[in-house]
């Protein structure tokens, strides 16, 4: 249990906000104290049935000396405490303007008679000096200059009631689900488990190679997945894989108030439909490769005639393989026979011809927290093996540098992808996944997935020094623009290692053994391997990668490991 002791003088709407966003939590105790006894937080704490307590300013001094509380929070406090009191325990304040402009009473009025163009809120530790401490969260706000005074004060009190209680919760410790069994949800899963805001990380369908790192949860479908996480208090969901997004996880979720990053179903179709894809893509003047739907194999030869250098793609999701290049028509023409036959079921039914691009691939990784976009350092996957086949990716490096003129062209894209979430008012926080190509002197864009990739985000979350899960949870609550991205002094690099034959046909349960990182800032993520007798065994395939800065320990860790199966790719040094 944890206790939290809310201070207030007078009206206590944010006391209400705070008490009413925390209803589903049964593992915090609120308490009221007040230093006035004609307050109106009296009659909400009445109301929300929260214990109260009117003390005048000694009985306070006294109270706090006796009684330890995990935090105190000031709702409209304003009484000033002294330090002997202020230091018997952690107190918050919130306050009305971007600190350290305008402490004091009447803050939003300052900023309105002094015409500012912002204002906005500050959640801060408390000291005994007034409005000072050491500042937890500002959030900005936009003056409209027609707006009145009592305008102003209403969008304040909006965003105190939205922001305080989120904060509150972050302060408190966060529990946390990742959802997904791969080695992208082993590298975030591992990452959320060093963050100092984790109070207890919780799995959902991860696989043996990670599942110490946090206590398992089974269940039996989505509404029961949200209703667990529900009983457990788990703030913030965070979830792998397209599957679960295409399927609508993130508006069961939603529905049961879990904050989640991801698209709602409809809005997942960014990634899960080609066609949707293309067309809001043409809606914002983003470039694509040239492209015809096809849905009956009587117009293959007409349509195919279309393109200099046609490639095929399945429509909908195909754990990605649902792409086919090839330089050989009577290939080309086969494949797309099976695909319109549903070789990737009702996915390739419908199927794209498509122009093929030809250049150099990159992933551009933002995350959108339904009002603002931080871009990542971009990375690179490579994807196809060395026969020529697309993969769902062999290895990954983290940053990729551009040259000037093309950095231009993807700032220009940055502003058009931008536009577009704006305009197409997408409330829901989702990361947006760009797999871009630079081709014919600019940039275009040859898919958008609704999630991070897989191996980029090996190479990303280690390249990137910030707490992985406050970028997460800030993404979750719409506070993104308090993130400064810590960028790390070298590349990172992700080689995975698969089973032969992969992405075709590949031999499941082979044993692997010396499983064993060069040295500690080497990693091992996991994607697909069980344990079984205490035998580790391969199990997809995509097997593991090995993470690093250094690609010679990557080798020399991947050539130790004994794998009859084993391959992986080599890139130049
Ligand atoms: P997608 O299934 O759309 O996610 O595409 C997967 C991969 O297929 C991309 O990362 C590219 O390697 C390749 N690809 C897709 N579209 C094209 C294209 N028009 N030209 C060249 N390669 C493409
Ligand atoms: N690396 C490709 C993907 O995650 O889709």
């Amino acid at each position: 249990m944890k206790n939290i002791l809310i201070l207030s003088s007078k009206n206590g709407s944010n006391f209400e906000a705070i008490i009413k966003y925390f209803k589903n939590r049964n593992d915090i105790n609120f308490k009221l104290l007040t230093d006035n006894k004609d307050a109106y937080v009296i009659k909400r704490a009445k109301k929300l049935a929260i214990e109260y307590i009117c003390l005048n300013k000694e009985e306070i001094k006294e109270f706090f000396l006796k009684n330890k509380f995990d935090f105190v929070v000031m709702a409209g406090f304003f009484k000033i405490l002294d330090k002997e009191t202020i230091e018997t325990n952690t107190f918050i304040n919130i306050h009305p303007s971007l600190l350290p402009k305008y402490k004091g009473l009447n803050a939003i009025e300052y900023a309105y008679v002094n015409n500012d163009t912002k204002t906005g809120i500050t959640i801060h530790y408390a000291n005994e000096y007034v409005d000072e401490g050491e500042i937890i969260f500002q959030k900005e706000l936009k003056i409209n200059p027609d707006w009145s005074l009592r305008k102003l004060e209403k969008e304040i009190h909006k965003l105190e009631h939205y922001y305080y209680p989120r904060i509150i919760e972050k302060l408190l410790g966060l529990n946390v689900l990742v959802v997904g069994g791969g080695a992208r949800e082993h590298v975030i899963a591992q990452k959320i488990k060093e963050s100092n805001l984790l109070d207890t990380l919780y799995l959902a369908d991860c696989n043996d190679g990670f599942s110490s790192l946090g206590n398992k949860i089974e269940y039996t479908d989505y509404k029961n997945l949200a209703l667990q996480a529900q009983k457990r208090n788990i703030s913030l969901v965070v979830i792998g894989s397209e599957e679960y997004l295409a399927n609508g996880l993130v508006d069961i979720l939603n529905k049961y108030k879990i904050k989640t990053i991801g698209p709602d179903k409809n809005f997942a179709k960014l990634e899960s439909s080609k066609l949707f894809a293309k067309k809001i893509m043409a809606k914002y003047s983003i470039k694509t490769a040239p492209y015809k739907k096809i849905t009956s194999i009587n117009k293959i030869d007409k349509y195919l005639s279309y393109f200099k250098n046609p490639i095929i793609k399945a429509n909908g999701l195909a754990k990605g393989k649902g792409v086919y290049l090839s330089e050989d028509i009577s290939s080309l023409k086969k494949e797309l026979v099976y695909f319109l036959n549903g070789k990737y079921g009702i996915s390739s039914k419908t199927t794209l011809i498509e122009e093929r691009l030809y250049g150099e691939e990159i992933s551009l990784f933002s995350f959108w927290d339904g009002e603002s976009l931080l871009h990542f350092p971009l990375c690179r996957d490579f994807k196809q093996n060395e026969k020529g086949e697309n993969t769902g990716g062999l290895a990954s490096i983290c940053p990729i540098e551009l040259d000037y003129m093309t950095n231009e062209k993807l700032n220009i894209y940055k502003e058009k992808l931008l536009k577009l979430l704006k305009k197409e008012k997408i409330k829901t926080p989702f990361i947006v996944y760009s797999g871009l190509i630079i081709a014919r002197d600019d940039i275009y864009v040859l898919e958008y997935n609704v999630r991070l990739g897989d191996p980029e985000a090996q190479s990303l979350l280690n390249y990137i020094q910030n707490d992985w899960l406050e970028v997460f949870y800030m993404c979750s609550i719409k506070a993104l623009s308090s993130i400064q991205l810590k960028e790390g002094k070298k590349p990172i690099t992700t080689i995975v290692m698969t089973s032969k034959g992969y992405p075709n046909e590949i031999k499941k349960g082979v044993e692997i053994k010396n499983i064993v990182p060069l040295n500690n800032k080497t990693k091992i993520y996991f994607s697909n391997i069980i344990v079984s007798d205490g035998k580790i065994l391969s199990n997809g395939g995509r097997v593991l990668s090995v993470t690093s800065d250094n690609r010679s320990d990557i080798y020399k860790t991947l050539n130790d490991i004994e794998f009859n199966e084993k391959e992986y790719k080599i890139l130049d040094s």
